[in-house]
């Protein structure tokens, strides 16, 4: 006789397979629900126009990441199943078994499976959601309102304005991405206590170099030729008087037999220009050196006042982002705003001096906060033109600027943000093209006179400006015979020339 008191449930527990058990069945609807998701994502990321370069981390890690450990339970479940029923075989009840014809635990195994899988998916849905958040304009701009306003605010009068924040700052890549997560964490840190620097200090360090981010669009094969330029301005005198200057930059000019020559002539394939600036700022460089990169010679240029040797790591290779320093974000002059609301008319030229007045009305010393500067701007210009017509309009227009242009709170203004693509209210190019860089032998850096860079096709006041020359034309300053012996940004500094 075999055994007179078989338990009643041993017969059907041995023979069933070892994956109907609790683990194994949860496992597999995590497992499930992780498929349908990347299926889900896999999707948005082929059919999504707009790319966001954080869906393929959601998409191929974390979805997979549950799939993967559904799996993992799965197996284990089995396992656990079987050296239990191993120890016990045939003795005890199985702990985990499935009873499907057991109508409390039928009920249950539907209610969790409905309810695993809706969280799964709201899960991966809420990660992925508050991620794209994270990397939204909206986020970086507006939410880190009172540290980022300043770069909010000019970023969205430039010509990047439809280009989204991480494309610059972080870009596509897991890579690139953690290092933002972990720079980012300590941005919001420091914003909750509130201890972030003002000015945030720049150059940014951590930026990601220029050939993945700006090449990305401006790839350097399709740079074309020369560009017109006008710059016009609004003089500060009694009648306030337009002058401009248009002019034909030598971006690229191409020279036969040898590579493109002209502005991106810095980022060439063949050769490649270095240098070390003693200052943060990189607006002081004493040192250079222009390294073929076929043959392997090179040049260097340095200042009469520096003779040693930079430090080593403090060398850097220049790229876009050594002259194109404010691509999305242009702190303007507030010569320049001034100019512009003269320009369309939102300022009125009739109010005598204007330009001079609006300027020192943006500037005046007393104004400490956003919020002192309306009456203080109010004050200033009531006082100049008192009983004049066009006063009250011109007080609203003048508060306006101030909004835009200076932000006193994050100390944040053309001051401390140096525009590198020029030379009249910053260094920029003149860093480096002086004629106080030499070479051993003493060559100094050629390109370095007013024709060069660009070429002035017309310049002056009114009907002068219509008057083209194609060959050129010297340059005729406003403000007198030009010193040689001064620099552009030696007198303007974006405010009242000195
Ligand atoms: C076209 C590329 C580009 C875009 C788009 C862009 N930035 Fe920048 N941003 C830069 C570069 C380049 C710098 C570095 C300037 C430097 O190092 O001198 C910078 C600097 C900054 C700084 C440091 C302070 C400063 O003014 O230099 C902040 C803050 C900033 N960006 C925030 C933002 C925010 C917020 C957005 C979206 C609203 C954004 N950026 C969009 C390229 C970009
Ligand atoms: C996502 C694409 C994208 C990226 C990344 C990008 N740009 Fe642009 N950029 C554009 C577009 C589009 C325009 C053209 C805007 C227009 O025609 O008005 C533009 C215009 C420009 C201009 C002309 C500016 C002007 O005022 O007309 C410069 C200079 C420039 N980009 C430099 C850069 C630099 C430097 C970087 C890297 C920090 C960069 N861009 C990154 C898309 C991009
Ligand atoms: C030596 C400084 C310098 C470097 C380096 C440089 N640029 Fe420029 N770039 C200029 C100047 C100057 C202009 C003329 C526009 C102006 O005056 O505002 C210009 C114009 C442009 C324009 C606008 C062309 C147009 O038709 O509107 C784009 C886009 C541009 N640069 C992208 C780049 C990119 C991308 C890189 C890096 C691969 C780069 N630049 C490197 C100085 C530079
Ligand atoms: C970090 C130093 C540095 C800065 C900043 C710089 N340049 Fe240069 N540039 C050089 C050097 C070095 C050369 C090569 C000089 C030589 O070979 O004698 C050069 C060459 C040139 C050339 C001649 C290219 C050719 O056709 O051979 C032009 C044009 C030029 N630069 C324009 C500019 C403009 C415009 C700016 C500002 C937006 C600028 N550079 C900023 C270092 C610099
Ligand atoms: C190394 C190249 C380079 C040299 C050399 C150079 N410039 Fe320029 N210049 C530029 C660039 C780049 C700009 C355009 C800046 C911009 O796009 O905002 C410019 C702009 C100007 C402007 C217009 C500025 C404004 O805001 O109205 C004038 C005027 C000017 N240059 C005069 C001169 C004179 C005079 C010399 C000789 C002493 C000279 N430049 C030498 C590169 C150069
Ligand atoms: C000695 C001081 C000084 C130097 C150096 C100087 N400027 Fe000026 N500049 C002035 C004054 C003063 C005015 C007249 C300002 C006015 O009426 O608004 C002026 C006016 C101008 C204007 C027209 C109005 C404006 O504000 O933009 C331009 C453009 C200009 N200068 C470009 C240059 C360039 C480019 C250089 C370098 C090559 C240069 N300046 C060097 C003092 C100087």
């Amino acid at each position: 006789m075999p055994d007179p008191t078989p338990k009643p449930s041993a017969a059907p527990a041995r023979s069933r397979s070892p994956f109907n058990n609790w683990i194994s069945a949860a496992g597999g609807v995590l497992a499930v629900g992780a498929l349908f998701s990347f299926a889900l994502l896999v999707w948005i990321d082929f059919t999504s126009g707009d790319k966001n370069p954080y869906l393929g981390i959601f998409t191929y890690l974390v979805a997979p990441g549950f799939l993967i450990s559904g799996l993992v339970a799965v197996f284990a479940g089995a396992w656990l199943q079987r050296r239990y029923a191993i120890k016990y075989a045939g003795e005890s009840p199985d702990r985990w078994q499935l009873k499907f014809d057991d109508p409390r635990q039928r009920r249950m195994i539907i209610l969790a499976t409905i309810g695993a899988v809706a969280f799964l998916l709201l899960s991966v849905f809420g990660s992925y959601q508050t991620y794209h958040y994270s990397e939204s304009v909206q986020f970086c701009g507006e939410v880190c309102h009172r540290a980022m306003n300043p770069e909010f605010v000019t970023y969205q009068r430039g010509a990047h304005a439809r280009v989204d924040c991480v494309d610059c700052h972080i870009g596509a890549g897991a890579e690139w991405f953690i290092k933002a997560k972990i720079n980012g964490t300590h941005q919001l840190i420091a914003y909750t206590l509130n201890n972030y620097s003002r000015p945030i200090a720049t150059p940014i360090k951590n930026l990601r170099p220029a050939q993945d981010i700006c090449e990305k669009c401006h790839w350097p094969e399709k740079f074309h030729g020369n560009i017109d330029v006008s710059f016009e301005h609004v003089l500060s005198d009694r009648g306030n008087t337009p002058y401009a200057v248009r002019m034909l930059m030598r971006v690229n000019t191409t020279r036969a037999g040898s590579p493109a020559g002209g502005i991106h002539w810095h980022v060439n394939r063949n050769e490649k220009v270095e240098y070390f600036a003693s200052d943060e700022k990189r607006q002081d460089i004493p040192w250079m050196r222009v390294t073929n990169k076929r043959d392997g010679t090179s040049r260097v240029y340095r200042t009469a006042a520096y003779k040693g040797e930079p430090p080593a790591g403090e060398i850097r290779t220049m790229d876009c982002m050594d002259c194109h320093n404010r691509p999305a974000h242009v702190f303007p002059t507030a010569n320049e705003a001034v100019e512009k609301s003269l320009a369309a008319g939102t300022l009125s030229l009739q109010l005598p001096n204007i330009k001079r007045e609006a300027v020192k009305a943006l500037l005046q010393k007393e104004i400490t906060t956003a919020a002192d500067a309306p009456q203080k701007i109010a004050d200033y210009l009531r006082a100049k033109y008192i009983g004049a017509p066009e006063l009250p309009a011109t007080i609203t227009e003048v508060q306006r600027i101030y909004t835009v242009t200076v932000f006193p709170e994050r100390k944040a203004d053309w001051r401390v943000y140096p525009n590198n693509i020029g030379h009249k209210d910053w260094p920029g190019c003149f860093r480096c093209h002086d004629d106080k860089h030499k070479t051993s032998l003493g060559e100094t850096v050629r390109s370095s006179d007013c024709r060069s860079c660009h070429t002035i096709l017309a310049q002056g006041k009114a009907a002068e400006i219509e008057l083209l020359n194609a060959k050129g034309m010297d340059f005729q300053h406003p403000g007198g015979d030009l010193d040689p012996d001064l620099t552009c940004s030696d007198c303007h500094n974006g405010g009242i020339q000195k």
